[in-house]
C-alpha cells in the first residue's frame, strides 16, 4: 500500500491545494489528494516534498497506523515513530478535535505518553514528554529538537504518526528582517511569492522572469530554489534593492554565486521583450497598480482605475507572449477593487485569451483566479499556459 501523509495547509486553503497539485504534477510525481477537514489533506504517493519549500503548507505528517477510535491503552505509536536516539524528547499534537474534547481526555492523553515511554524504558531508551498543550507548533519544533507525535481524528477515525517535514516560520522571519532592502508597501508576504512560484512550476535551473521586481523577494526565493533569473524594474532604485537583497540571500545561504549584470536590468514591462535574448520557462509577477489595492469608495472610481490598468495589462500580457516559451506558466496577481457597493474586476480572461494564453486546469472545484484577501486589500492570482 502507499505511503499516507497528512498535509496541514495554511489559511488559504484553496490555494494551499493548488499549489501541492501543481508541485506534483510539474514534477510528474503522482498524486492521490483528497481533502479530509477543512486544513487538512490526505495525500497518497510515493515522493513527498520538504514542507519547507512549499508556502501553503504547514506540517507533513508521515500515517502509521488508523484506528476506529481513541484508546490510549491500544495504541503503541513508539514503534513508529522512531526513538530519537538515546535521550528522546515528545511531544503531541492533537487535531480534529475541539479544546473541550481535549480537556475531558486530559487524562487519556496523559496515559498514551506514559505508555510510549514505559515502552521506551523497557528497550533501555529514556524519554520525556514536552508539556501537552493540544499542538507542537513549528516554531517551537523548529527551536528545539522534538518529536512530534500527531493524532489526527476524522470523525471517529483516527490516524496516527509523526511530523515529518514541517514550515520552519523563522526562516521566512530572518528573510523578511533580516535582508538590506524592505519596502513594506510594496513587499509580498514569502509564503505567497512560493506559492506562486511553485504554480508555476519554477524549479532548478528554470529561467524565471519577475519584470515588475520591486525588492525582489519573489526572485529571492526563485534563486533559493536554484532557479536562474531573470528581474526588471522601471525603478532603478528597486533594480538596486533587488541586486542588494539578492546578493544577501547568496551569502547567507551559501548559494553559489550570480553574476546579475545580465539578469537585473531597468525597464518598462511593457517594452521587455525587446531585452530578453532567450525564451524564459515562467513568468511570475505581482504588477504595479497604484493605490488601485486600497479600498476605495465608489465603483465609478474604480472603474477609472481599471480602465487604466486593462492598457498596462494588455500590454505586459502581449509582452509576455512574446518572451515565455510554448507551456511555459505565468504566474500573476490582478487588481480587483473593493468598494462600498461591489467589488469590480477587469475581464481579465479576454485579455489573456486574445494574447494566446489560457487558463491552468489546477483541479476539479477550484476556480481561477485563486483570492487572498486582507483587510484592505485582494489579490486575485491567475496560473495561465501558453499555447
Ligand atoms: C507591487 S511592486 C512589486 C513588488 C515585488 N513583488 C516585491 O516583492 O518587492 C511593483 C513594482 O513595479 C514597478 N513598476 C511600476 N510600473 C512598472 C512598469 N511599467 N514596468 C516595470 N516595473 C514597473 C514599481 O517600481 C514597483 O517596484
Amino acid at each position: 500500500m502507499m505511503q499516507e501523509y497528512i498535509f496541514l495547509l495554511g489559511k488559504n486553503r484553496p490555494l494551499s491545494v493548488s499549489e501541492i497539485t501543481m508541485y506534483y504534477r510539474h514534477r510528474n510525481w503522482n498524486l492521490d489528494l483528497t481533502m479530509i477537514s477543512e486544513n487538512a489533506a490526505l495525500v497518497k504517493s510515493d515522493n513527498i516534498p520538504d514542507a519547507n519549500v512549499l508556502g501553503g503548507t504547514i506540517k507533513i505528517i508521515k500515517i502509521s497506523e488508523m484506528f476506529e477510535k481513541f484508546d490510549p491503552y491500544m495504541i503503541d505509536v513508539s514503534k513508529d515513530v522512531g526513538r530519537g536516539g538515546e535521550k528522546a524528547v515528545f511531544g503531541m499534537s492533537v487535531y480534529g478535535k475541539s479544546k473541550s474534547w481535549l480537556m475531558k481526555n486530559k487524562n487519556e492523553i496523559q496515559i498514551l505518553q506514559k505508555n510510549i515511554k514505559d515502552i521506551l524504558k523497557k528497550e533501555g531508551l529514556k524519554s520525556r514528554f514536552i508539556n501537552f498543550k493540544g499542538e507542537v507548533s513549528p516554531v517551537h519544533l523548529s527551536r528545539k529538537d522534538i518529536i512530534d507525535i500527531v493524532l489526527f481524528f476524522r470523525g471517529d477515525l483516527l490516524y496516527v504518526g509523526s511530523t515529518c517535514s514541517f514550515n520552519n516560520p523563522l526562516e521566512f522571519k530572518k528573510r523578511d528582517e533580516n535582508k538590506p532592502v524592505t519596502v513594506s508597501t510594496i513587499g509580498i508576504p514569502i509564503r505567497l511569492a512560493k506559492i506562486m512560484l511553485n504554480l508555476a512550476g519554477v524549479k532548478e535551473n528554470t529561467r524565471i522572469m519577475d519584470p515588475f521586481c520591486g525588492t525582489g523577494i519573489i526572485l529571492q526565493e526563485a534563486v533559493l530554489m536554484d532557479a536562474s533569473i531573470i528581474g526588471s524594474d522601471i525603478d532603478s532604485k528597486m533594480v538596486l534593492s533587488t541586486k542588494r537583497n539578492l546578493n544577501w540571500v547568496i551569502e547567507e545561504y551559501g548559494l553559489k554565486r550570480y553574476n546579475f549584470t545580465d539578469s537585473l536590468f531597468v525597464s518598462d514591462a511593457s517594452e521587455i521583450s525587446g531585452l530578453i535574448k532567450e525564451k524564459v520557462d515562467a513568468i511570475v509577477t505581482e504588477p504595479y497598480f497604484g493605490p488601485a489595492l486600497k479600498k476605495i469608495s465608489s465603483p465609478k472610481t474604480a472603474k477609472h482605475m481599471l480602465n487604466k490598468n486593462i492598457q498596462l495589462y494588455d500590454s505586459i500580457i502581449k509582452e509576455f507572449a512574446r518572451v515565455i516559451k510554448r507551456d511555459g506558466y505565468v504566474c500573476i496577481v490582478v487588481p480587483s477593487y473593493r468598494t462600498k457597493t461591489k467589488n469590480v474586476h477587469m475581464n481579465f480572461r479576454k485579455i489573456f485569451t486574445r494574447h494566446g494564453f489560457e487558463e491552468a486546469k489546477v483541479r476539479e472545484g477550484l476556480e481561477q483566479p485563486f483570492r487572498e484577501e486582507k483587510k484592505t486589500l485582494t489579490r486575485e492570482m491567475f496560473l495561465l499556459r501558453k499555447l
